[in-house]
């Protein structure tokens, strides 16, 4: 599969995850209002590959001689919860004085970057999992996507299913749909597809009773950010997850690279979390799932708490968590 987020002749250029599953086909975005309205709609979406698209657009804004700082604003608050997005922009701005040959050259690296910090944070993440799990061929539950679609290339906690794939040691993963965008249906399941691992979609409710059930052996999933102390955001729905896997002993284990840590945010409580359109839940490509004017509460993120999380893990290994002062 090509990358992600890539750059060609004078462009951005992002695999559709709008068009997903129906489609596989690429967007090129030649100005910073096309990334921006790519990255509210989602087309391009997860926070690695959010912060290889931030750096990228600084350059398409050094390129165009524009307001620079001005613009590379404008990408950073496209969407406030991933750091990794204001992450990219800001290593990215911090090239601009020497050009923007510079600045692409920066993004550039972080592409190659990304794949390489992926696949050895997942590898880690892999060997916790064989640690923490006796169960062999393994029973996986993931949420939201978390695989090559929401990274330049590889993946975080779907990473992890590759790496245990590769070994044989994969029996099925269970592919939360992630409502209300359908990431885990319509990306993640897509993904396995492509892979050739053995999966099943269910609806974010099933899984609890998938737990209580005993078809669990560990849950996977990426973050949008990580406070100091180790609470997670990530999207809807993780924490609901969390608690479940708490309470029947499954290992829960959040994927991320170290750019997904911000140690200037102390706990969760502190983690902007995104609120999306009520639209999204009142209706399903224009069809009414909802009362005209019901009133929506559209968090597109939760935070789980560090003391539900088993083990963060990183390009560095388990991280440990700074108590809160
Ligand atoms: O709203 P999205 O699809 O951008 O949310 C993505 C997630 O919540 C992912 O789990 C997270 O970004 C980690 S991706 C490796």
């Amino acid at each position: 599969m090509r990358r992600t987020v890539d750059w060609a002749d004078g462009a951005v250029v992002i695999i559709d995850q709008v068009a997903l599953p129906r489609e596989y086909r690429t967007c090129t975005l030649r100005t910073v209002d096309e990334l921006v309205d790519a990255i509210r709609r989602l087309a391009v979406r997860g926070a690695p590959a959010l912060g290889a698209a931030g750096a990228l657009g600084v350059a398409l804004a050094a390129f165009a001689g524009s307001d620079v700082p001005g613009a590379a604003e404008k990408i950073a608050a496209a969407r406030p919860t991933a750091v990794n997005l204001r992450w990219g922009v800001t290593r990215a701005l911090a090239t601009l004085d020497d050009g923007p040959e510079a600045v692409l050259a920066l993004g550039r690296a972080m592409l190659d970057e990304d794949e390489r910090l992926n696949r050895t944070a997942s590898g880690h993440a892999a060997q916790v999992v064989l640690r923490e799990c006796a169960r062999r061929p393994l029973r996986l539950l993931t949420h939201c996507n978390t695989g090559h679609l929401a990274t330049v290339a590889w993946g975080t906690a779907l990473g992890v299913v590759w790496h245990l794939h590769e070994r044989g040691l994969v029996e099925s993963v269970l592919v939360d749909e992630t409502r209300p965008l359908l990431q885990g249906a319509r990306l993640t399941a897509w993904e396995l597809a492509q892979a050739g691992v053995p999966h099943h979609v269910q609806a974010d409710g099933a899984a609890a009773f998938a737990m209580a059930r005993g078809l669990v052996d560990c849950v996977l999933v990426g973050a949008d950010r990580i406070a100091a102390n180790g609470d997670v955001a990530n999207k809807i729905g993780t924490y609901g997850l969390a608690i479940a896997a708490a309470h029947h002993g499954v290992p829960f284990v959040v994927v991320a690279p170290e750019s997904t840590v911000d140690t200037s945010i102390a706990t969760g409580a502190d983690i902007v979390i995104e609120e999306r359109s009520a639209a999204e839940l009142t209706e399903f490509h224009g069809i009414p799932t909802a009362p005209a004017g019901s009133d929506v509460f559209n968090p597109a993120f939760d935070v789980t708490p560090a003391s539900l999380v088993t083990a963060v893990v990183t390009e560095n290994g388990v991280r440990t968590p700074q108590p809160t002062p």
